[in-house]
């Protein structure tokens, strides 16, 4: 997006009829394209404070210039074209993302990390290294050989049909081979090269029209129309690297899955490398990353996937990304430009962030005005004054932060306050702590703002058509104030003198949409319903072991009451389950012993229901909701698959010994632990005995 005109700066009351119109002309095509890299590619360039003051001076432009508003103004539409119109695709295997690495040592650590997993020693272990591509994710899924569905990814559990756009792609073959499976999944990704791209925009250029910011948001916006003949018009294509539900398997090896897809018909990224250890990854990479300037497309680092296809299958994933792939991503883009000034932002835990506001900057393909400073300590790490000069960095989907800072004649020390600037309460650090929290809780605008903001995040209660704008706008007029006003939302709008559907932005019909997405999300498994509560620490993983540890809203409540009593058995056994520490568990147990938090629970259940969710997968097997725990050390598998398998299997994996314990494992040299399970008459098996327990399954 290019520099404001210098009209931008011009009072409203100011202009003259003439200048009204250009300023109208700019202005709106301004506001279209952030409202398309919000809503429609996911990619905002600017905070939500700058678009809200673009906009703002657009509606007075139209208030005090009626003629000036167009049917397609901005203003008159909510959001931009969004996915809504596009019907959702369940996947059938989930579309994993990747775990990142930075440096060499990180590579390093990941190989240890397999060996160890496996019980490999110093053997070659063979991983296939390929150009990570910078576009969006696609799964084309082929049955009898012809193409009958293609979806993004989505959040990787659910993405949108885009069938029709993708049969559009000369890379997308309709049919394939007679001896491809039955039942092929081809996965890979969707981009635009930087030529087509630059073409492109050159076109754009001359008509007029705003221009895109980069190949990979181009591509994602060209994919996501629900007129297919618009994505027929934009070059795009595709590079087949991965593969979901298969009738047959591929091959016995990444590589020779490779060339099979290759056999199909799709494109392959390359330059890919079969490397025998992380020294040759490595070296790959290296390579990689010299020739990156002169590759055809964008890649944003490299890609490591466990070569035999076994080998992935006992390593499995962890979270949402597989444990036997890596991307080991280039190096941040960094640029200079001026610190303007630092703001406070209150967040959904009270946290304030002190946020850098910037001389407006390109960094890898994207303008950036704000960095984040992280905390007050950061401030004083960097030396950073207001009107330095400062070096920001940017990687891919990272929140830019400013790593370096220069004096200039108009630097001036920055005060990190003392107040929240939200809503004036007192903000405190506490001892150990880095970050200053406000003391205001809910009364704190910013951290209700926040906290429902969070609540219908897309892995939370992921309400279609509540975005955070619609959530500041309801949050501000009073209409939902708490998480369950949302669901009474639609009984309340009658007794409201100020109808929804006369707001600005919104209509009849977009009201009716938010009701029924609304209804569509009265019921909600745990997990999602306890990560929806914003518990400081608690993300999507823990919420998902604590899901599956306590299954019930109900016995997570009691349990969290009970917890109180540190020395007690509750207590104990949260803290056993795997990766809860007393850190965790603190915030957790504090959560549910605050008195508001509880009635804002009590609200919310009595508007939805959320389902009860059991141990994963083969619930049929004979370890399926019991709690195990390892001790001593194992001889045919490493701890970490043992665990990894027994949580595949339903169990869950505890790191101590307790009453609720049902077996535990004992290995070589087992101490303390084995003791604890006699003593308490807890069963107890030995490596060989388990194996056999669980052997077939
Ligand atoms: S493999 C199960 N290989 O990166 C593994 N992903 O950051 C799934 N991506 O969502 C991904 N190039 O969209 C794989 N050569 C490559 C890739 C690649 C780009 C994307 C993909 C994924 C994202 C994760």
């Amino acid at each position: 997006m290019s520099a404001p005109s210098p009209l931008r700066s011009v009072p409203i009351d100011a202009l003259s009829a003439d200048q009204a119109s250009t300023e109208h002309a700019d202005l709106s095509g301004e506001v279209a394209a952030h409202d398309r890299a919000y809503h429609r590619d996911d990619a905002p360039t600017i905070s939500d404070a700058e678009y809200d003051g673009l906009r703002r001076r657009l509606e007075a432009l139209e208030a005090r210039f009626p003629d000036l508003q167009t049917d397609d103004s901005p203003t008159r539409m909510v959001g931009a074209e969004t996915a809504a119109g596009f019907t959702k695709v369940q996947h059938r295997l989930p579309m994993l993302s990747l775990a990142n690495a930075f440096t060499d040592d990180e590579i390093r650590e990941f190989d240890a990390r397999l060996r160890r997993f496996l019980n490999w020693g110093d053997e070659p272990l063979a991983l296939v290294a390929e150009p990570k591509i910078d576009g969006l994710s696609a799964s084309l899924r082929y049955e009898n050989r012809r193409l009958v569905q293609a979806a993004t990814r989505g959040d990787g559990t659910e993405g949108e049909d885009v069938t029709e756009n993708m049969r559009t792609l000369g890379d997308v073959p309709e049919t394939l081979p007679a001896d491809a499976p039955e039942v092929v999944e081809v996965r890979g990704e969707v981009y635009m090269t930087r030529a087509d791209f630059l073409v492109l925009n050159r076109q754009r250029e001359a008509r007029g029209e705003p221009l895109y910011v980069n190949p990979r948001n181009t591509a994602a916006g060209s994919l996501r129309q629900l007129d297919p003949s618009i994505t027929a018009e934009r070059p795009l294509r595709f590079f087949g690297y991965a593969w979901g539900e298969v009738s047959t398997p591929l091959a016995e090896t990444q590589w020779a899955a490779r060339r099979r897809l290759g056999d199909f018909g799709f494109k392959l990224n390359e330059p890919t490398a079969l490397c025998a250890d992380a020294d040759a990854m490595l070296a790959h990479y290296a390579r990689i990353q010299a020739i990156r300037p002169d590759l055809p497309f964008d890649i944003d680092g490299v890609v490591y996937k466990v070569d035999r296809l076994d080998l992935q299958a006992r390593l499995g994933f962890v979270s949402r990304a597989p444990r036997w792939a890596m991307a080991h991503k280039f190096a941040p883009e960094q640029a200079a430009t001026n610190l303007l000034d630092i703001r406070i932002q209150v967040g959904r835990t009270g946290a304030l962030t002190p946020v850098a506001v910037l001389d407006p900057v390109t960094v890898g393909g994207v303008v950036v005005a704000r960095a984040t400073l992280h905390n007050e300590d950061e401030i004083a790490r960097k030396d950073i004054h207001i009107g330095d000069r400062v070096t920001i960095q940017r990687a891919g989907d990272v929140i830019p932060q400013v790593v370096a800072a220069e004096r200039t004649d108009d630097s001036r020390p920055f005060a990190f306050p003392d107040r929240c600037p939200e809503c004036g309460s007192l903000a405190i650090r506490e001892e150990g702590e880095v970050v200053r929290r406000c003391t205001g809780g809910l009364i704190c605008p910013a951290q209700a703002v926040e906290r429902l903001r969070h609540f219908v995040s897309r892995d939370a209660f992921d309400i279609e058509g509540l975005g955070e704008k619609q959530i500041k706008a309801f949050y501000d007029d009073g209409r939902v104030m708490r998480p369950a006003d949302i669901f009474t939302l639609s009984a309340r709008e009658d007794r409201r003198s100020d109808s929804l559907a006369e707001k600005d932005g919104w209509g009849s019909k977009s009201v009716a949409n938010l009701f029924a997405a609304i209804e569509a999300r009265r019921r909600i498994p745990l997990d999602r319903f306890v990560y929806s509560l914003g518990i400081r620490q608690v993300g999507q993983a823990t919420a998902r072991l604590l899901a599956r540890h306590y299954g019930t809203l109900d016995a997570l409540r009691m349990a969290m009451g009970e917890a109180i009593d540190r020395e007690g058995e509750t207590y104990a056994e949260l803290t056993a389950i795997d990766q809860i520490g007393p850190s965790v568990a603190d915030d957790l147990i504090g959560f549910f012993a605050e008195p508001h938090n509880t009635e804002v629970l009590d609200q919310l259940v009595a508007q939805v229901a959320v389902d009860a969710v059991s141990a994963p997968e083969s619930s049929d097997s004979p370890v399926a909701g019991k709690t195990v725990v390892f001790t001593g050390s194992l001889e045919s598998v490493s701890r970490a698959e043992a665990k990894a398998k027994a949580e595949s299997l339903g169990a869950k994996v505890a790191g101590s010994v307790s009453k609720k314990t049902d077996i535990v494992v004992v290995g070589a040299d087992a101490g303390s632990k084995a003791a604890k399970a006699r003593d308490l008459d807890v069963r107890t098996l030995t490596e060989a005995e388990w194996l056999d327990l669980i052997d077939g399954v």
